[in-house]
């Protein structure tokens, strides 16, 4: 039957259901002004990985890859390709900047996937570019198959990535959630993630104007603008992909 819905109707019953009506219309209010204007606005968190982690709270049990480097870039996209989504456009250009893949199985099925990224340049949007500091990651791209949803999936991808860059000299992850995702916005506070800033993106497409800002810290701590100078973050170098 819920096959018969098509996706994007899927999708905004989720939303309706998990995050509730406020936050639909206003996602749906967001759609229907798109023509000339859009918003974003992201919570900005820190994870201090010389601290413990805070224990996953998946409600049963999954394993974790993660893939990294040239030599796992094929099994990767055949790996990311049977989770039955598109690979993303930029897919070689993350594996050459040397981004990490992390994906969960349950049993040999691919269930989720997330990446993080160890160098500063990733868009945000509009333009706006994460800066991070020699020994930083970010997670970002983090996506669980529908009919896992709601077991703490999410919550393993987080923790599986952050042990992997700490495991690999990277002290601090940072990321961002939109504060309209409660779905994911949870699991940041069970988790028990630093708020760092809010940041708020707003264009008007006719004028071609963006406004940004943030709240709880300067943008520039943090984010790049373009036509502002991007200091360069060295790379992380990573070792090779493993089970974790
Ligand atoms: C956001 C997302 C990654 C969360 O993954 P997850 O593994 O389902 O996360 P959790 O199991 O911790 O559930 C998080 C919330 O989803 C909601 N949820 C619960 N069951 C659900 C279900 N069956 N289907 C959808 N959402 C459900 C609940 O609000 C839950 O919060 P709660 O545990 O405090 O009640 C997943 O919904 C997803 O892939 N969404 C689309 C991509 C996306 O938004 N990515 C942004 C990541 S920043």
């Amino acid at each position: 039957m819920l096959n018969l819905i098509p996706p994007k109707w899927r999708r905004a019953l989720e939303i309706l259901r998990w995050r509730g009506p406020g936050h639909f219309f206003l996602l749906a209010l967001r759609e229907v002004l798109r023509p000339v204007m859009y918003w974003y606005a992201w919570n900005i968190y820190l994870t201090d990985l010389q601290q413990p982690l805070t224990a996953p709270y998946a409600k049963r049990k999954f394993d974790v890859r993660i893939f990294n480097g040239d030599q796992d870039r094929e099994t990767a996209r055949t790996q990311l390709g049977c989770l039955g989504e598109p690979l993303p456009a930029n897919f070689d250009a993350r594996i050459n900047r040397g981004d990490a893949l992390a994906i969960i199985y349950s049993g040999t099925e691919p269930v989720a996937s997330g990446w993080m990224t160890f160098t500063s340049g990733m868009e945000m949007a509009y333009g706006l570019t994460w800066i991070l500091q020699p020994n930083e990651g970010t997670q970002y791209g983090s996506f669980v198959l529908p009919k896992w949803r709601g077991q703490g999936v999410f919550s393993l991808l987080n923790v599986a990535l952050n042990t992997y860059a700490r495991e690999h000299g990277v002290l601090r992850s940072v990321g961002s959630i939109s504060v309209l995702n409660s779905q994911s916005l949870s699991m940041a506070k069970r988790l028990g993630k630093k708020k760092l800033m809010t940041v708020i993106l707003l264009r008007i497409r006719g004028l071609g104007w963006t406004f940004r800002k943030a709240i709880g810290s300067s943008l520039d701590t943090r984010f790049a603008s373009p036509g502002v100078h991007l200091p360069r973050a060295e790379r992380v170098q990573l070792r090779l992909g493993q089970k974790s």
